[in-house]
């Protein structure tokens, strides 16, 4: 019960990254220390759909993942004090940026792309890094996105060379900050 005291949020936070920038890692974290419940959005769709993300793209095209995605963002909005761990593709959609500030704050995670390789390096369910695992093309693909993963954003944390506990605290803290803004 040691989390009864953490205060409940009356919006959702919503990380948003490139992939592996630690979204999944930072919403275990969450999850365990805070008591927050996680929607990690690529399991949902994996699950609705009994497909891995890279079969989905394979059988039924990227489109048609992207727009699961957008409609599982509209589903959120009804939901408070959920962290939305988003795959790092969702930000880079107008709609889904408008769809997940209607009731959420957009932490975006950072990581250079050398940190980034190495946390990806083994995965195979990332079918947009397929053949492409080197810091060239991540880094190439980052830059791409980076304008729309800053102006989605409402704050951005640096996981580079952090522990998860460095990383969370620094986000919480920054959500107060925004949060006494707001008042
Ligand atoms: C994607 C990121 C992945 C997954 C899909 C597409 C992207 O999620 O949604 O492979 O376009 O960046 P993670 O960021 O959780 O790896």
């Amino acid at each position: 019960m040691k989390n009864m005291n953490k205060k409940m949020l009356d919006y959702n936070i919503v990380l948003i990254g490139f992939m592996g920038a630690g979204k999944s890692t930072v919403s275990a974290y969450l999850n365990k220390e805070y008591g927050m419940e996680v929607i990690e959005m690529d399991q949902v769709i994996a699950e609705r759909e009994k497909m891995s993300i890279s079969d989905i793209f394979a059988v039924h095209g990227e489109e048609y993942f992207r727009n699961l995605e957008t409609n599982l963002l509209i589903e959120m909005q009804f939901q408070t004090n959920k962290v939305i761990s988003c795959g790092g593709g969702v930000a880079m959609r107008d709609r889904n940026v408008k769809e997940m500030k209607k009731n959420g704050r957009v932490v975006l995670l950072t990581a250079a792309p050398e940190t980034i390789l190495e946390r990806v390096k083994d995965s195979d369910d990332r079918p947009l890094l397929n053949g492409h695992k080197d810091v060239d093309y991540i880094g190439g693909l980052m830059e791409v996105r980076r304008p729309k993963y800053e102006a989605a954003s409402d704050i951005v944390v640096s996981t580079d060379q952090k522990r998860v506990s460095e990383i969370c605290e620094e986000m919480m803290q920054k959500l107060k900050e925004m949060d006494e803004k707001d008042v």
